[in-house]
């Protein structure tokens, strides 16, 4: 099994022992039997611990992004937190990109900046910045999201982990936008992926989680241990729903991308659009970076219009793009981050413009995707 589609649909998901079942059962079970007192079957004593359900989901997901230890969280953000709170302590100092999910630096900025952990935004195309950030012994984390969230710009991947190694600091790479059938962070030197499955590893809209994946097995043992011990779990059921919309990441990727870019093409140069940006669109500063670290540009189209009342407009109108937050699902939805996904940013560096609009775009047919944008644009 060495091709990404294969591993997506067979890793972990053997047929039932018992009965043969093609699809193996969700593991709706809080706890154990054992065989005299601590002989446990399979490891499995109690759900906060290990489920199978989870120990699948875990599997491919390691499996996929190229990394040795999956782990699975309730919620993306759950994952981001026990990053954290295995890699710092009070005193301690992480840089992030400055275009990245608003929920990323509320956590930063509201939850650890109270614990003690400072944190920094910078503009990681600009190495040099990002070498001047570091913190000698205090500086534990460079995070970073590429494609950037909702600008689209594309980070090198390679270059920052390289800086990041340089200096004794890991390197994290939150995946979520790209994911592993477009981008492997890890296979470029990057220590931690982490995931919000909620969008295309989940796809269809309908569950809630995080993923954290890792090489190094003693950072995996950090982190699996707050994940047992604070317990922000997946549910056997989202686990294996999760499981479930797998299997068919790759030909939605295409289809995102695909449909993606006969979106921004539309969009490009239409009277009523001021800028749009998407890496597969040639003019695009980081089209040739993507290129060359991804397999595909990806899903998501932001766009800038002259005013924040044309963007809001264009919101309203829109019928087959829904209006709403999140992204990566089959669905198509539209976004105004300054008042929606990057609300909590406000007033901060990462502050969204109010004319920007995000679109994340979906596989529905592209001729009624672009005939939808074109009369709401009208
Ligand atoms: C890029 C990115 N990372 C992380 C998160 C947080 O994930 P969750 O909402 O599953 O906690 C989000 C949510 O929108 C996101 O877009």
């Amino acid at each position: 099994m060495t091709e990404f589609e294969t591993r997506a649909i067979h890793v972990s998901q053997d047929p039932d022992a018992n009965n043969g079942a093609v699809i193996p059962p969700i593991y709706m079970s809080s706890t154990h039997k054992q065989d005299g007192v601590g002989g446990l079957r399979g490891g499995y004593e109690y759900n906060r611990a290990a489920n199978p359900s989870r120990t699948a989901l875990q599997e491919v997901l390691a499996s996929l992004e190229g990394g040795k230890f999956g782990l699975s969280f309730a919620s993306g953000l759950a994952g981001e937190d026990a990053v954290i709170r295995a890699t710092c302590a009070p005193g301690d100092h992480v840089i992030l990109s400055d275009d990245l999910y608003g929920g990323t630096f509320r956590l930063m900025n509201r939850i650890h900046r109270a614990a003690g952990i400072d944190s920094e935004v910078v503009d990681m195309r600009d190495l040099a910045a990002l070498k001047a950030a570091i913190k000698p012994g205090k500086t534990k984390l460079i995070w970073v999201e590429t494609p950037t969230n909702p600008m689209l710009e594309v980070l090198d991947i390679a270059a920052i982990a390289k800086v990041a190694k340089e200096n004794g600091v890991l390197s994290v790479m939150d995946n979520t936008f790209a994911t592993p059938y477009l981008q492997r962070p890890l296979e470029l030197g990057a220590d931690i992926v982490t995931h919000s499955t909620t969008k295309y590893i989940g796809g269809h809209s309908d569950l809630l989680g995080g993923a954290v994946i890792v090489n190094d097995e003693e950072l995996y043992e950090k982190i699996r241990f707050l994940q047992f011990a604070a317990g922000a779990v997946s549910s056997p059921f989202d686990a294996w729903l999760t499981h479930r919309s797998i299997k068919t990441l790759a030909v939605r990727m295409e289809k995102h991308c695909s449909n993606a870019q006969a979106v921004a093409e539309f969009l490009d140069g239409h009277k009523n659009v001021e800028q749009v940006y998407y890496p597969g669109l040639p003019a695009h500063p980081g089209h040739d970076l993507a290129k060359k670290q991804m397999s595909g540009f990806g899903g998501i189209v932001s766009l800038r219009f002259a005013t924040e009342k044309a963007a809001k407009d264009f919101c309203n109108k829109t019928k087959l793009f829904t209006l709403a937050e999140s992204l990566g699902g089959v669905e198509s939805l539209v976004n105004h981050p300054a008042e929606m996904t990057h609300a909590s940013v406000k007033g901060t560096p990462l502050e969204v413009g109010p004319e920007i609009v995000r679109l994340s775009v979906g596989i529905e047919n592209p001729k009624d995707l672009i005939a939808d944008l074109a009369q709401a644009l009208s």
